[in-house]
């Protein structure tokens, strides 16, 4: 087992009901106002946002706010979000959405705490030192973003999504209620599943070495969403299906399935994550549904570097029975896209919607190599190259 740093600060309330805490914890944390930042509209359609505002009055605490953050969050609304803050002296910013709302607020955040263009973090311009508090209502489970410490935000005037990861944006408090997530539509909960599955994958896959107890959870989280999202899609107001999604959301993402875990200085592999982000980055696709698409391409091309510990994910999470290790292997990665197949995600970009050209392959992997300047990935180090490969054998 690799030394490791785990840090899960964040305060989370789980269960029904628990949006109407939002202003006590404000309050809690030392909000003096709050800006109430969200999408494009489900969170007024449901009531939520009307039963957190009733919550913050409730706690005295002021508030003004800013909507429509669409998905993958664009860099424009979050400059104007903090040209608003700093307007209005918000000292808090509280996301109630999905993870591009989350991501977003962590973004002013960064923002408020800094003199120069909050872009300056995501080109890699300049680190974080400081941010402002932020707190979260979940309303679909996915990203993790909850207890995670990123954001990943799009400049839509490049066509760049890149990510910034601190402790320092990490969510004071997560209130989440299952019920909130039984409106997101099927694909979005699909996407969500798929998602969440990938960021265990992405520190499972991650070298060949055994540790427990964290492959034992990781793999234990990765089956519970397997059984789950069935249910969720069959009855999208299965409370203990919502229950065990979202909750899986938020240990894939917090650090608890990676304990451990690294190989070559890297905690976990991330090269799906680092792929797909170009995806949506260039072509505005869903995280999640990109992440699918990708999958087998890339299982394939790094399988042979890790047999054993594909066939380890075959036997354990998805019941195959296979004494060879490579055969093993290859039976679970398939395995695993007729489980994404028949939750309605793509498993690969055509099926995604995208027919690329060879110059767009090109342009992916050189932007995906920020430039021709690094590499990606664990299981097997992918050079600009590689990274192009992966996205062909995925078209
Ligand atoms: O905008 P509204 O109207 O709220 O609608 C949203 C949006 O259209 C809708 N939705 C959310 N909750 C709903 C709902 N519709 C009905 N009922 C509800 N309860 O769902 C759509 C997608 O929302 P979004 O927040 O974009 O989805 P998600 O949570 O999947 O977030 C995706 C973003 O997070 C990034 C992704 O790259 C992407 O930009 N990620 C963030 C991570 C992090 N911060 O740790 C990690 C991830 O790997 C990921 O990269
Ligand atoms: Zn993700």
């Amino acid at each position: 087992m690799n030394n490791f740093k785990y840090f899960a600060p964040t305060h989370v309330e789980f269960g029904k009901g628990v949006e109407e805490r939002a202003g006590a914890l404000v309050r809690q944390f030392g909000g003096k106002k709050v800006l109430l930042h969200y999408g494009g509209g489900s969170v007024k359609r449901s009531g939520l946002l009307d039963r957190v505002i009733a919550s913050l009055d409730a706690a005295g605490v002021p508030w003004v706010e800013l909507g429509g953050v669409v998905p993958n969050p664009r860099i424009s609304k979050v400059r104007e979000g903090v040209e608003l803050c700093r307007r209005e002296g918000v000292d808090f910013l509280l996301a109630v959405g999905g993870g591009s709302a989350i991501d977003s607020a962590k973004a002013i955040g960064y923002g408020l705490a800094y003199d120069g263009d909050v872009w300056d973090f995501y080109a890699r311009k300049a680190t974080p030192t400081a941010s402002f508090p932020v707190g979260c209502v979940l309303t679909l489970a996915a990203t993790g973003s909850e207890m995670s410490d990123s954001s990943v935000i799009s400049n839509e005037e490049t066509g760049q999504k890149r990510g910034v990861n601190t402790d320092l944006c990490r969510c004071k408090f997560a209130l989440l209620n299952p019920e909130l997530t039984y409106t997101v539509p099927p694909y979005q909960t699909a996407a969500g599943c798929a998602d969440i599955i990938s960021h265990t994958m992405e520190r499972y896959f991650a070298g060949e070495e055994t540790v427990e107890p964290t492959d034992s959870i990781a793999e234990g989280v990765i089956r519970s969403v397997i059984e789950m999202a069935p249910r969720a899609l069959r009855n999208p107001e299965d409370y203990e299906a919502r229950a065990a999604i979202m909750w899986a959301g938020s240990l894939s993402h917090n650090g608890l399935t990676g304990c451990g875990h690294g190989g070559h200085g890297r905690v976990g592999d991330w090269a799906c994550h680092q792929l797909e982000h170009e995806l949506s980055g260039m072509f505005d696709v869903t995280h999640g549904a990109g992440l699918a698409a990708i999958w087998e391409a890339w299982s394939t091309y790094v399988m042979p570097c890790a047999p054993k510990r594909f066939a380890r994910f075959a036997r354990n999470v998805m019941g195959v029975a296979e004494a060879d290790d490579e055969k093993a292997a290859l039976a679970g990665i398939a395995a695993y896209k007729e489980f994404l197949r028949s939750i309605g995600m793509p498993t690969n970009l055509r099926e995604l919607g995208l027919t690329l050209t060879d110059e767009q392959l090109d342009k992916l992997a050189y932007n995906c190599s920020f430039e021709g300047t690094r590499d990606i990935g664990s299981v097997r180090i992918l050079a600009e190259s590689d990274m192009r490969e992966v996205y062909r054998l995925a078209r």
